[in-house]
């Protein structure tokens, strides 16, 4: 469904990635994760068609992408709510765009709310909810757009690890409800791919090159402290051993909600 094809991306004389190639098959879920710096951001960025490759290119559905369009969802590192717009207007803003009718607007983006949890906060502003809660509205304001592709770059980076912990296996449990839509995450947390991920695309140390790519075959809903995820974060660990600090890839140590 997506193919990347020998991706470089250079900022003047920084080279951020490098000759990255990779394929996404529909409705997977596809954990990108590498170290801080390494052009994670940049990838999505480009795959968005927010900017431009330096070289190489990249195949949505057959087609080449030049600009920014709404088959494909941008979830941001930090919260990107729109600060005057209550909850309900957040999420109606890109049915809105697309021009579609009030009534039918009001009622897509109530089923997006109830999907994330959220019904009865519909007239709150953003600065009214936690940061968990704004990052569940960013969520259902990409879903309710109904993308092919829901692109996500660290999105639960900023929460503390319990609410992380939740938010993962909520995302999960929306992703199901959506007959699995394809979904890239982006993080530099080892746990957090793991415990979500179909596949995982370990990347170097910048300027961004594949170091491996990892089949995660592990039935849902997954126990973070079974042996089979603590050998396959061991693994990546080792694979990584020398590019970064393992405490960065670690991250907190988070196993109770
Ligand atoms: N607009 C820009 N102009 C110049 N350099 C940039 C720009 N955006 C990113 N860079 C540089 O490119 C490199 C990759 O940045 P990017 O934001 O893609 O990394 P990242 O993997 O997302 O990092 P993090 O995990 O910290 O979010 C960094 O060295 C950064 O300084
Ligand atoms: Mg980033």
């Amino acid at each position: 469904m997506l193919q990347v094809r020998n991706l470089s991306k250079d900022y003047d004389a920084l080279s951020a990635l490098d000759n990255l190639s990779f394929q996404v098959d529909d409705g997977q879920f596809l954990c990108i994760l590498g170290p801080t710096g390494c052009g994670k951001t940049t990838l999505l960025r480009m795959i968005a068609g927010l900017i431009t490759p330096s070289a190489g290119e990249i195949i949505l559905d057959g087609q080449k992408v030049r600009s920014p369009g709404p088959d494909r969802g941008f979830v941001f590192q930090e919260y990107a709510l729109f600060p005057w717009r209550t909850v309900q207007q957040n999420v109606e803003f890109g049915l809105e765009v697309r021009g579609l009718a009030p009534a039918e607007r009001q009622r897509t983006a109530r089923a997006y709310i109830a999907l994330v949890g959220l019904t009865g906060f519909e007239h709150y502003l953003p600065k009214q909810l936690s940061g968990g809660m704004k990052q569940r509205i960013a969520v259902a304001r990409v879903l309710a757009n109904d993308p092919r592709i829901v692109l996500m770059d660290e999105p639960f980076a900023a929460l503390d690890c319990q609410t992380r912990n939740v938010m993962q296996e909520e995302l999960l449990k929306v992703w199901d409800a959506q007959q699995r839509k394809t979904i890239l995450f982006v993080t530099h947390n080892v746990e957090e791919a793991v415990f979500l991920a179909d596949s995982i695309l370990v990347l170097s140390h910048r300027p961004g090159r594949l170091v491996e790519s990892i089949p995660v075959d592990l039935p849902r809903p997954r126990d973070r402290l079974s042996p089979e995820l603590h050998r396959l974060r061991g693994r990546i660990l080792d694979l990584l051993a020398g590019q970064v600090s393992k405490t960065e890839l670690l991250g907190e140590t988070c196993t109770t909600i």
